[in-house]
């Protein structure tokens, strides 16, 4: 058995004498045998310097070893890793994740460890990186670009990273691309992209929510203490067989009444006006989408007044008063309430 050579001395034989630290940093987890995931800038250096050493230095000390090389797409196989491998002619498998077929993953052997090298993890479909991180392999490198905040490979890099030697890397640390361009790129790109691009960030919403996904999973982990207000409601309207939700608002605690999902929309407007008694809400406290919302809340008039309501006097005025009397719009538009009574007067 030829003694191994290390993974950062095999770099620099090979002709890779420029390592970044984090590369090296990274090279060695690898070399350990520790399950190492990477979320990265874009062009870095992940699929021509760092996998293909991994790669090489695998084969070399390890020739009956199997490699699964995988990117999302097999341009990305092709064109850049095995052309990066040219000069060596050794066992190894390539797989793109956008070819169809099953994905059977590979496992160590007597005498022939196996290495999973997964490029672009976060383009690769969840079911595919399950399976992949269920082989049991000694050499484990997962990378990747960062997008959505979602996905296998986001969670490894998140809810799962105590499970792995995790890195993250900023353009900052790839000295190959110019100051000037990072802040061009700055200037030029949505910020949600520049984040991306040059920060390894994660997106967690479009750049259009008024609320971001960060704000309420930090509010969730750590909810504020109630301040008590008046009560507000809110009624998600929906069609027949739709989830219908009464939500209901108490100073800054926000809550489901309940939910359901019924084929008889009358089924759902009694069920409205029986919470609407319970709770002592009155039309003014009570907000509802538009939609399925008109001729529900049409409905809800007709079902006539509860009798309590029914001894007032002035019929008209008090007619719908548990009768949601909001409306609020929330397709995409900034959601607001509207206290007028327009659609009763329709
Ligand atoms: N240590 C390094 N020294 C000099 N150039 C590097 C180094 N690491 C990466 N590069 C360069 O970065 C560029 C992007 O590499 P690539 O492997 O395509 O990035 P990625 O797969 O991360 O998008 C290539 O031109 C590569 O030569
Ligand atoms: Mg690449």
């Amino acid at each position: 058995m030829p003694k191994l050579v290390s993974i950062l001395e095999f770099a620099y034989r090979i002709g890779f004498t420029n390592l970044y630290d984090w590369q090296a940093r990274i090279l060695l987890r690898y070399e350990g045998g520790e399950s190492t995931a990477a979320a990265c800038a874009n062009y870095n250096g992940k699929t021509s310097v760092v996998f293909t050493v991994a790669a090489l230095w695998t084969l070399y000390n390890f020739p009956r070893a199997r490699l699964m090389y995988m990117s999302a797409t097999w341009r990305q196989v092709t064109n850049k890793f095995f052309a990066g491998l040219e000069r060596f002619r050794e066992r190894r498998i390539g797989r793109a994740s956008d070819v169809a077929g099953f994905v059977e993953g590979i496992h160590d052997q007597h005498g022939s460890p196996a290495g999973l090298l997964i490029d672009e993890a976060k383009s690769i479909r969840d079911e595919i990186l399950d399976t992949l991180e269920r082989c049991h392999t000694t050499f484990r490198l997962f990378m990747s670009s960062t997008g959505q905040a979602a996905g296998g490979f986001y969670r490894i890099m998140t809810a799962k990273a105590h499970l792995w030697k995790t890195f993250r890397v900023p353009s900052s640390d790839r000295p190959h691309v110019s100051k000037a361009e990072i802040e061009a790129d700055r200037e030029n790109l949505k910020d949600s992209v520049f984040r991306i691009k040059h920060g390894a960030e994660w997106l967690t919403d479009a750049g259009d929510s008024m609320t971001s996904l960060e704000h309420v999973r930090a509010l969730i982990e750590s909810p504020p203490e109630h301040l008590p207000g008046r009560p507000v409601a809110f009624c998600d309207f929906a069609g027949p067989g739709d989830e219908t939700v009464l939500t209901i608002a108490n100073g800054n605690r926000a809550e489901i009444v309940d939910a359901w999902r019924s084929r008889d929309t009358m089924h759902s407007v009694g069920k409205f006006l029986a919470h609407f008694r319970r709770l002592g809400l009155q039309g003014y406290d009570i907000g509802g989408d538009e939609g399925y919302g008109h001729q529900l809340m049409d409905r809800m008039a007709e079902e006539g007044p509860p009798a309590k309501i029914q001894q007032r006097p002035s019929g008209q005025a008090n007619r719908d008063i548990h009768k949601p009397c909001g409306r609020m719009v929330v397709n995409g538009r900034p959601a607001h309430r509207t206290q007028g009574r327009h659609h009763s007067q329709r």
